[in-house]
C-alpha cells in the first residue's frame, strides 16, 4: 500500500482541500477522469439499447463476450489495420485494466519478466505482480521516444512481455512507425536466441486522442505475438462503465490457444464477461469519439502559457497529460504548486523523477484560473 499510486494520493488529498476551500478554489489535474460527457451518439445508442426487449438479454453468455459486438469490433479493426480480424481474436473486457490483467495472468509463468517503459502508467507494476511477473523499468530517451538501445541490453531470457503505451499517459508521446519496426525486429531476434515467444503489449486506450491530424501506427505491423488492449474510457468518456477489448493478432502462431487461454483467465479472474449493457451500446459506436478539439485546446493553451512562464515540457501529441520537467525536486514542487491549490502528481509515481504530470482533461476555467499560481510557483523556485 505505501508503494500505490501518488495519483490516488493526491486525489484524496485534493479532496480534502477541496472539502476545506470550496471545489471551485482548487485546481485539479490529479486524476485522467474526463470532464468532457459522453458524445450525442453513445445517448441515443443506451437508449435504444435500454428499450430492446428480448429474452435473455440480461443473462450470463459466453466469457468472450458477445458475438455480435465482437464481430463489430473485428470489423472496425480490420478497417484501421488492413488485417482481416475475426470475433474469435477479440475479447470483450472490463475496460483496459481488466484487459491487461487477462492478458498477463494468460501469459505469465512465476518469475518471467514483464519490460515497461519510463515514464509508465503505475499501475502495470502492480499488474505484473498479480501474475507473478516482475515488471523492469527500461528508460525512455529524452524526448520520449524509445530507447531501442537500451531495450536490447535489457532483454534477456526472463522477458515474456513488453509493454507499451502509446499514445503515452503521462508523456503524450506517440510511438513512430520505423521505431515500433524496429522494435518487432529486436524482439524476433531475442526469440530466435531465447528460444521463447516475446509478447508485445500495446495498451491503447488514448488511440483516438490524437492531435494535428496524426494517426498511430498500427501496432500490428510490428510483431505477429501482438496483442492490443483498449477501453472506451477516454475515446467516449466512460471511465465508470467498464467496457474496453483485447485484440489478438490475427497470424499470432497460437492465436487460437492465447484467446482460450484468455477467455479462461477472464472467467477465473472473477470478471466472467464485461457488462452486457455496455457491450451492446458500444458495438452501435465503433469509430465513434468524443470531440478530440476540445482537448487539443486545451493541451495548446497550457503548453503555450507554461512555456512562457519558463516551464520545459515536450508537446503531448496525444492522450490529455503534460508531463514538464520540474524546476526542483518532483515532490518538493508538487507541494510548491499546492500552496496554490494547484494539484499534479510528482513524476517519481511513473517512475520518473524530475518531471510532474497534469493531467488537463479539466473545464477551460481550471487551466485559465490556475495559470498565476503555476507562475508563482515556478518562480518562487528561481
Ligand atoms: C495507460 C493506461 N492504461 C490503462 C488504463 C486503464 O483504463 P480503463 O479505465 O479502461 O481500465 C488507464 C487509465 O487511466 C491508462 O491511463
Amino acid at each position: 500500500m505505501e508503494e500505490s499510486s501518488w495519483i490516488r494520493r493526491m486525489f484524496e488529498e485534493g479532496c480534502e482541500l477541496k472539502a476545506q476551500c470550496g471545489p471551485e478554489n482548487v485546481f485539479d489535474f490529479s486524476l485522467g477522469n474526463p470532464c468532457l460527457e459522453p458524445p450525442p451518439k453513445f445517448q441515443e445508442a443506451l437508449e435504444a439499447v435500454v428499450h430492446e426487449r428480448f429474452p435473455g438479454k440480461h443473462a450470463y453468455m459466453p466469457n468472450a463476450g458477445l458475438m455480435e459486438t465482437r464481430a463489430v469490433v473485428a470489423e472496425y479493426l480490420t478497417s484501421e489495420h488492413g488485417i482481416a480480424f475475426g470475433p474469435e481474436h477479440i475479447l470483450m473486457t472490463c475496460g483496459a485494466g481488466g484487459a491487461l490483467n487477462v492478458i498477463l495472468k494468460a501469459l505469465l509463468e512465476p518469475g518471467d519478466e514483464v519490460i515497461i517503459l519510463s515514464p509508465f502508467f503505475p499501475e502495470y507494476r502492480f499488474y505484473a505482480d498479480n501474475h507473478g511477473g516482475t515488471a523492469v523499468a527500461v528508460k525512455s530517451r529524452k524526448d520520449f521516444s524509445l530507447d531501442l538501445a537500451a531495450l536490447e541490453e535489457r532483454i534477456g531470457k526472463r522477458v515474456k512481455v513488453v509493454l507499451l503505451n502509446s499514445p503515452n499517459n503521462p508523456t503524450g508521446k506517440v510511438y513512430d512507425a520505423d521505431s515500433l519496426a524496429a522494435l518487432g525486429e529486436l524482439l524476433r531476434a531475442k526469440e530466435g536466441r531465447f528460444g521463447r515467444e516475446i509478447y508485445l503489449i500495446s495498451d491503447e486506450p488514448y488511440a483516438k486522442l490524437i492531435y494535428d491530424g496524426a494517426r498511430v501506427p498500427s501496432i500490428f505491423a510490428a510483431h505477429p505475438h501482438t496483442i492490443l488492449a483498449t477501453s472506451h474510457s477516454k475515446d467516449l468518456s466512460l471511465p465508470g462503465e467498464r467496457i474496453g477489448y483485447l485484440a489478438i493478432h490475427p497470424n499470432a502462431p497460437h492465436a487460437r490457444e492465447l484467446a482460450n487461454a484468455m477467455t479462461f483467465a477472464s472467467r477465473i479472474l472473477g470478471f466472467v464477461n464485461a457488462p452486457a449493457l455496455m457491450q451492446r451500446v458500444v458495438a452501435h459506436l465503433q469509430g465513434v469519439s468524443i470531440d478530440v478539439g476540445w482537448y487539443q485546446r486545451k493541451r495548446d493553451r497550457l503548453c503555450q502559457a507554461l512555456s512562457e512562464m519558463g516551464y520545459s515540457l515536450v508537446k503531448p501529441e496525444g492522450a490529455f497529460y503534460l508531463f514538464p520537467q520540474s524546476p526542483m525536486d518532483d515532490l518538493e514542487f508538487v507541494r510548491e504548486l499546492q500552496k496554490s491549490s494547484i494539484l499534479t502528481v510528482p513524476g517519481r509515481g511513473f517512475g520518473a523523477p524530475g518531471h510532474f504530470r497534469i493531467a488537463f482533461c479539466v473545464d477551460d476555467c481550471v487551466i485559465e484560473n490556475s495559470l498565476p499560481g503555476f507562475r508563482a510557483a515556478i518562480e518562487n523556485c528561481r
